[in-house]
Formats: C-alpha cells, structure tokens, sequence
C-alpha cells in the first residue's frame, strides 16, 4: 500500500534521513522505532507531504506522491497524527473534529458516518464534545488528535509518538487504544515510537532507524527477541 523507495531526505545541505525503503500492507500494523532524532518525524513528515524527499521515491495504492501537495495525500487516504498531538485549544472537541472532516464539509451523510465511527470508538469525546480541547487530559488531546484523524476516512494513519508527555498509566490505556482501533478498524497503521519494548508488543512488523538508516527490520516478535534491540533500548520502555 506504502512504499519508499530509496527515500533520502534533507534539511538544507545536511542529509537527516539516508536512502531509506519502508512498506506497509493494507491494513498493516508497522512500528518505526528509533531514540530522539534518528529521523523518524522526518520520515512521516514526507509521506504525508510536508517535507519533499530529496532522492527515491514514495507511492501509495501503486501511485507516486512525493512532489503533491499534503491536502492531495490526505485525499487520497493518509491521515497524519502529528507529535505533540496540536489540538487546536480554543475550539471544543466537536469543532475539532469538523475540521478533521473538512474533506466532506459538503457530503453531510459522509461527515456524519464518520463522527459516528470516532463517538463509538472514543465513548470518552463523544461525553465531552462541547468541551474545550485545551481544557483535555493529556491522554484525552492524543485521543482526539487520533480522532480528528479518523475523521478524514483515512485507509493509512501515520502516529507520530502518541505516548509523549503520557503518564505511565496513560500511556498503557493509549497502546491498548490503538491495538482495538487496529482490530476494529483494520486500518493500516504506522506507528512512530520511541519506547520499543511497548510498540513492538503491539505491531505486526518493525523497522529500527538510528541516525537517518534502517538498522533491523522484521516482525513484532523477532525485533522484541533481537539482542541488539534488548542492549539499545534495555530499560528505556
Ligand atoms: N527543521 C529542521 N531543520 C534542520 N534540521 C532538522 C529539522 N528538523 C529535524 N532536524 C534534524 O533532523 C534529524 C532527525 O530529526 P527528527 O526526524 O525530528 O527525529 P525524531 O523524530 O526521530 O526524533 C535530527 O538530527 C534533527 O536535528
Ligand atoms: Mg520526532
């Protein structure tokens, strides 16, 4: 469904990402996992058209999509769940997810099928909606900011560090979330974590980046078994 392809991405003369291929399936459950700064935002940040990759070449559904402008992407199926959640505060939970749906701001029956779909899966927005964003839990903004996502009909969702600034506690109840959104939706998924021993517990298949490259690739269970994995991160999850 995604795939880069030899992907290089610069800041200026100074190469952050190098020669990078990543695929996800359809309805794929994919981690990308490194320590801060290997890359990783970088990396979302040019499949959903924010960033343009210097070199190689990025397609979704068989079709190249580096070079379009982010809203064509979001079109196409690519919602991005950005780090730092960026809720927007001032408005409430409801207005927050209309502009999630702006897409189908003319296709009432659409917009509508989807807020139902994000009030059932996240019972929690669906009690606050006339409440400020700002006003949220923690882990209440990182829901929404998920929510706000959904609201586009994505078939791929890009998470950038959805546990940053979560409490312990919180932080479990946001990977058992994502672990029923992935069943329930059969969404593919991409997820960007920093705590390995927990995404990689929850993924189908991982990628490791440090430093801008791919170190190890494989799935959920053979990365979290990996000796390297366990001396890199031992004790940071
Ligand atoms: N806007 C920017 N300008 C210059 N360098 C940047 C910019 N954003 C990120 N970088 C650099 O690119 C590298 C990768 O950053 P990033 O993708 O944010 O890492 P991660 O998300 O894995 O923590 C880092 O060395 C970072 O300093
Ligand atoms: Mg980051």
């Amino acid at each position: 469904m995604l795939e880069l392809r030899d992907v290089e991405i610069r800041y200026g003369s100074v190469a952050a990402v190098h020669r990078v291929d990543l695929t996800v399936n359809a309805g794929e459950f994919v981690a990308l996992i490194g320590s801060n700064g290997a890359g990783k935002t970088t990396i979302l940040k040019a499949i959903s058209g924010l960033l343009q990759p210097s070199r190689g070449e990025i397609t979704f559904n068989g079709e190249r999509i580096n070079g379009r402008a982010a809203h064509t992407i979001t079109r196409a199926g690519i919602a991005h769940v950005p780090e730092g959640r960026q809720v927007f505060p001032d408005l409430t939970v409801l207005e927050n997810l209309e502009m999630g749906g702006f897409l189908f701001r003319n296709q009432r029956a659409v917009f509508q099928q989807q807020l139902d779909m994000v009030m059932s899966l996240f019972p929690r927005l669906a009690e606050r909606r006339t409440q400020l964003a700002g006003t949220l839990s923690g882990g209440e903004q990182q829901m929404l900011a998920v929510g706000r996502a959904l609201m586009s009909k994505p078939t791929l969702i890009l998470l950038d560090e959805p546990s940053l600034g979560l409490a312990p506690r919180l932080v479990q109840e946001m990977f058992e979330f994502l672990a029923r959104l992935h069943r329930e939706t059969k969404m593919a998924l991409l997820l960007v974590e920093q705590l390995a021993e927990l995404a990689l517990t929850l993924v189908e298949r991982g990628y490791v980046i440090e430093n801008g490259r791919i170190s190890l690739e494989g799935t959920g269970k053979a990365l979290q078994d990996d000796a390297r994995i366990q001396q890199i991160y031992l004790g940071m999850a």
